[in-house]
């Protein structure tokens, strides 16, 4: 390997389980730098193109990277398979390599088939970073998770944190489970026999051990991954796994309930929880920001 695609590789971010603990806390740490800066915009990459490359839908992750790179002064080109030559049968392949073509220095990518986000990244000559593939990992949100979990509660060793619902179809699980894992958090799911993930190393338990936690993180149920009605009915979800508002009122008063949405409002959780004392849903989306430009700035400064 070169010393150009080594460099290449150490900027981008594909996954957490391959990143070191160190280099999360330096992420984590460099975000916090960011939410301090008094200044909105602090333009260190104004000489730097970014792609923002969605090939499949979203809201928060695409808009806080594009918040994050104008605050970083990048110049940035957002690309949305919908409006694209994607529809015109061109692949994945030579949409970004068209992209890199036109000379960006980073790629943003949010694709929906596992596996093809790793061949793209032993091809393509920059560093490119993960938002979210398939069901394998989304590691900005995983960051941007443990980082509102570290603000809250000073360190993450030793936190208990059950990740509840559609574990089977959820990168976000996947993140967050390696992550914290390697600092030393106990993980634990709690899922329907259907959306388990059985390869997953982390035990599953009940409801109510779930809601004993210090940390509660629901997961949307993904309905556009089911084949053939694996939820059953909402409300039948909603009783057996779902925050009501009866069970939030239960969790330790120092406990977090968390979310990265968007959110099934009634079927994963209650209206009333979502913006309850106890909920940490809009604030995660909030610390995207700076851990998105700790990332970009990670990937070109
Ligand atoms: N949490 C998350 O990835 O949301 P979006 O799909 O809206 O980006």
């Amino acid at each position: 390997m070169t010393t150009t695609s080594t460099l290449i590789k150490q900027r981008s971010l594909l996954g957490l389980k391959e990143l070191s603990k160190e280099e999360i806390t330096s992420i984590l740490d460099r975000a916090a730098y960011w939410e301090a800066s008094s200044n909105k915009l602090n333009p260190v990459l104004h000489e730097k193109f970014v792609a923002n490359m969605f090939f499949e839908n979203s809201t928060r992750t695409r808009f806080s990277f594009e918040v994050a790179e104008k605050r970083l002064g990048a110049q940035v080109l957002n690309f949305s398979a919908a409006v694209s030559s994607v529809q015109k049968g061109e692949s994945i392949y030579d949409t970004v390599r068209t992209l890199e073509s036109m000379g960006i220095d980073a790629g943003i990518i949010r694709l929906k088939p596992n596996g093809v986000l790793a061949e793209l990244s032993e091809k393509i000559k920059v560093p490119l970073i993960n938002a979210g593939d398939g069901n394998n990992e989304h590691p900005t949100q995983g960051l941007l998770d443990l980082y509102t979990m570290r603000k809250q509660f000073g360190e993450l060793k030793g936190l208990t944190v059950t990740i509840i619902g559609d574990v089977l179809h959820s990168r976000v699980a996947r993140s967050n489970l390696y992550a914290l894992q390697k600092f030393g958090a106990n993980v634990q799911f709690c899922s329907p026999d259907n959306l388990r993930a059985p390869e997953l190393n982390a035990p599953y338990v009940t409801m109510e051990e779930a809601l004993r936690s210090d940390v509660v993180m629901m997961l949307r149920v993904q309905l556009e991954r089911h084949e053939g009605g694996m939820m059953g009915p909402a409300e039948a979800y909603r009783e057996q796994f779902g925050l009501t508002e009866e069970r939030a009122a239960t969790i330790v008063p120092h406990a977090i309930i968390m979310h990265p949405a968007p959110i099934n409002r009634g079927v994963e959780i209650d209206d009333a929880v979502i913006e309850s004392p106890q909920s940490r849903i809009f604030p995660q989306m909030e610390n995207g920001v700076p851990i998105r430009m700790a990332v970009i700035e990670r990937a070109l400064a």
